[in-house]
């Protein structure tokens, strides 16, 4: 089964179209996001999530606002512009694509001297161009990652980072995808990714709609599993990657590399270079999103059964960041980065 395109921008509705991902597994739900406001709840809610899905779905946002502007001049559609970029960049902290990609359209709007509605156009151009790009570089991850996964290869991986997180076929998930397409046996061990679930909800959705082969584990089962030798290898996705190679991923993925390397196993990390921050020298100045305690204190995250007594504190950070030290290698669209990362991610970026 083929599943839809995770984010579209429909000009002529004008929406943003996305998946809803609350709703996965129990159903594949599609909804039209007709403002910038209904564009940020939906960031806000993770019915669309993901680090490079959020550059495409913040990218269309930023076309939908012009979209919908009934601004005079491109002086007032530029105003409502930055208006929305706000909003969209109040959303969530930790994945750098989002702001990447909302940098791209301001880049667009603001050097612009051509008329409104030619503007206008230019901006739905390029929301659709950063979606296409995105899957590209997805393929070229996946091409480049397939090499380094073996013929039967026991592979475990954390949260979502596939199709779903992406315009399509997905970062992690993209690398398995191409081990697949080379004719290799792959088996996936899945993270069911405390608290919101998305290894357990949404990956073993997408790899099951594929017909690839997913075992879903607690994440507290991963270091047993590891200790048995039924893990060939990880590979997970990205938020952000700081220059010197640090990397800001899903909460638990940190615990997984620290136990890579007492199993010597090796830890795989997927990403497009928009994903890069070069600005940020350690990934200690990421900033981690901290979500609410409902997320923890009831199953699942979404329903209302509480598994916390009320009245308990939680911590609920996203994201935690793995160091370089323990990354084998970054993945990227134009090739693999070893160590030291940070050299090797800056020449592979002028490649
Ligand atoms: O909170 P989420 O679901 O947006 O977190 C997503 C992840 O941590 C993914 O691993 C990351 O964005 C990479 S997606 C290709």
């Amino acid at each position: 089964m083929a599943l839809p395109p995770t984010v579209q921008w429909l000009p002529r509705e004008p929406s943003v179209f996305i998946i809803d991902q609350t709703l996965l597994p129990s159903e594949l739900h599609q909804v039209h996001l007709r403002s910038v406001a209904e564009v940020a709840e939906a960031i806000k809610v993770l019915r669309v999530r993901g680090a490079p899905a959020l550059g495409c779905v913040g990218a269309a946002g930023i076309a939908l606002a012009a979209v919908l502007s009934s601004a005079a001049d491109t002086e007032s559609l530029c105003a409502e512009l930055a208006a929305a970029y706000e909003v969209l960049a109040a959303t969530r902290p930790t994945a750098v694509n989002l702001f990447w990609a909302l940098n791209h359209m301001r880049r667009l709007w603001s050097s612009w001297t051509g008329d409104l509605p030619g503007l206008v156009a230019a901006l739905g151009a390029e929301a659709q161009a950063i979606i296409d790009d995105d899957l590209q570089r997805c393929r070229c991850i996946g091409r480049h990652g397939a090499e380094l996964i073996p013929d039967g290869g026991r592979v475990l991986t954390h949260c979502n980072a596939g199709a779903l997180a992406t315009a399509g076929y997905g970062t992690a998930l993209g690398v398995i995808r191409g081990a697949v397409e080379q004719g290799k046996k792959i088996h996936v061990w899945a993270d069911e990714t405390r608290p919101l679930l998305q290894g357990a909800r949404l990956t073993a959705f997408e790899l099951a709609a594929d017909g690839i082969p997913c075992t879903v584990l607690c994440d507290n089962m991963a270091a047993s599993l590891m200790a048995a030798g039924f893990i060939d290898c990880v590979v997970v996705g990205a938020d952000r990657i700081a220059a010197n190679g640090d990397v800001a991923n899903k909460i638990g993925t940190y615990n997984v590399a620290v136990l890579c390397r007492y199993h010597d196993v090796p830890f795989y990390v997927a990403a497009p270079f928009s994903t890069v921050d070069f600005a940020l020298d350690r990934g200690n100045q990421i900033p981690i999103e901290q979500r609410g305690a409902e997320e923890v204190s009831q199953l699942g995250g979404f329903s209302a059964q509480a598994v916390v007594p009320k009245g308990v504190e939680v911590y609920n950070p996203a994201f935690d960041v793995t160091p370089a030290e323990l990354v084998t290698a970054i993945i990227t669209e134009c090739g693999v980065a070893r160590a030291p990362l940070g050299e090797s991610l800056r020449r592979l970026s002028r490649a």
